[in-house]
């Protein structure tokens, strides 16, 4: 790998001992992918995915003591994944006692940690950064070195920035150095698509069912998706961006998708529209009997699976302001329709802190409170992911939660009818 006279000084020790490992472990995950140099990170600010203070990751913790005991600081500030626990999350006994003796016993610790590190501030708790806000909008062309997979597929796809998908320790790594390696979704071949992905459905799809669906046939190639700007238009509004915010999730976490180009309204696909096709690109055609199929083929795995579900989770990804406002007022007319005046199943709504600072301002922050609906900053997957949270059956409508719990997956629909109803 070729690296810069700079790169060169950091990696012989010219700025410390710790400095020189964190270059060359970069330089030798860079050339496991046959990276052919070192680029800067542009981005002005970072985001890390390991956001929760678990007992066990020691390891994590010794290295974040030797680089601040070594006064380095995160070349950048930045913002972290949603953390793992809050208060206002129903929790038993029990499970209160299990997350804070023995799972997340560390969190205080770690979240020092991450302060003395370049943490942007206090509250930059979220999946959803790029949010305005939140303020971690990276812009068309930066580099990155992120790793959260839904932020990741986001950044890349719909703001057209470039990152590959990182674990958690490479995007602390590229962080401090200021460096990643060439390769992948950073190169302009790496962006091509392998696949065509035709929309051929009656009505506007469910974005996390349609995510899923394209994740799990094209793996972790690139999809060039046809015929959804006939549900979405050719604009990146408000709008869109939700809907490419939880159909860009599903995608990454159904399958292992950092890039997707929608054919008419993400950046590159405006710009060079079919030339990002690969010469022999494979074809998936998704029509309503399609998603109809996809959705048949989840498993449930809840002990008893006609058990009344006792939580549903809503955001994962972060809700957005706009999401928060449409999900008050669909629940007030359903609740209405139905003559209940609450929610019939313990329901939370995950958003970042700042969205949630925001929508606490607005007349709908009490009317969503009077649903019986809680708002919470919390990170549904790692509050579910332990035994005892496991074995309850949870209802969600995200398909990041459904593929790693045990959490049931219905559309938004059939979860507006349980919540409202008590019932399908
Ligand atoms: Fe975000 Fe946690 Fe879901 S990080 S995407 S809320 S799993």
């Amino acid at each position: 790998m070729e690296l810069t006279k700079q790169q060169k000084a950091i990696l012989d020790g010219e700025k410390g001992e710790t400095l020189a490992k964190v270059m060359k472990t970069l330089v030798m995950y860079g050339e496991a992918f046959d990276a052919t140099k070192m680029v800067e990170v542009t981005s002005e600010y970072n985001h890390l995915v390991t956001s929760f203070g678990l007992g066990v990751m020691d390891p994590v913790y010794k290295l974040m003591d030797t680089l601040l005991s070594e006064g380095v600081k995160s070349g950048q500030k930045f913002t972290v994944d949603p953390r793992p626990l809050d208060p206002n999350v129903p929790t038993t006994f029990l499970q209160n006692l299990v997350f804070k003796l023995f799972m997340y016993n560390k969190q205080d610790f770690y979240e020092d940690q991450l302060n003395k590190l370049g943490l942007l501030e206090k509250d930059a708790f979220t999946c959803t950064c790029y949010m305005s806000e939140v303020g971690n909008t990276p812009k068309e062309g930066d580099i990155l070195s992120w790793s959260e997979s839904s932020a990741v597929v986001y950044a890349n796809s719909v703001l057209g920035a470039r990152c590959n998908r990182n674990s958690g320790i490479i995007d602390i790594m590229g962080s401090i150095v200021g460096y990643v390696p060439y390769f992948g979704l950073l190169t302009d071949e790496g962006r091509k698509a392998d696949w065509v992905v035709r929309i051929n459905t009656t009505k506007k799809p469910e974005a996390q069912l349609l995510g899923s669906a394209i994740g799990m046939k094209v793996m972790e190639d690139v999809p060039y998706v046809v015929g959804l700007d006939k549900w979405l238009g050719d604009e990146l509004n408000e709008e869109a961006c939700t809907y490419l915010k939880d159909f860009g999730a599903a995608t990454a976490s159904n399958g292992a998708v950092g890039l997707y180009h929608i054919d008419n309204l993400t950046p590159e696909a405006k710009k060079l529209g079919k030339k990002l096709l690969k010469k022999d690109v494979k074809e998936y055609v998704i029509d309503d009997a399609e998603l109809q199929r996809v959705y048949d083929s989840y498993p449930v795995i809840w002990k008893d699976k006609n058990a009344k579900p006792k939580l549903c989770f809503m955001g994962c990804p972060h809700m957005s302001l706009q999401q928060l406002k449409d999900w008050t007022d669909t629940i007030e007319e359903n609740l209405k329709k139905y003559g209940n005046s609450k929610v019939q199943i313990p329901t939370v709504f995950t958003a970042a802190p700042a969205v949630i600072k925001k929508f606490r301002e607005t007349d709908y922050f009490p009317r969503l409170q009077s649903t019986g609906i809680i708002l919470s900053y919390i990170c549904p997957l790692m509050f579910m992911n332990n035994p005892l949270c496991g074995k309850m059956p949870v209802i969600t409508s995200s398909n990041k939660l459904r593929t790693y719990t045990s959490s049931r997956y219905y559309t938004d629909e059939e979860i507006v009818t349980q919540l409202c109803k008590g019932g399908l």
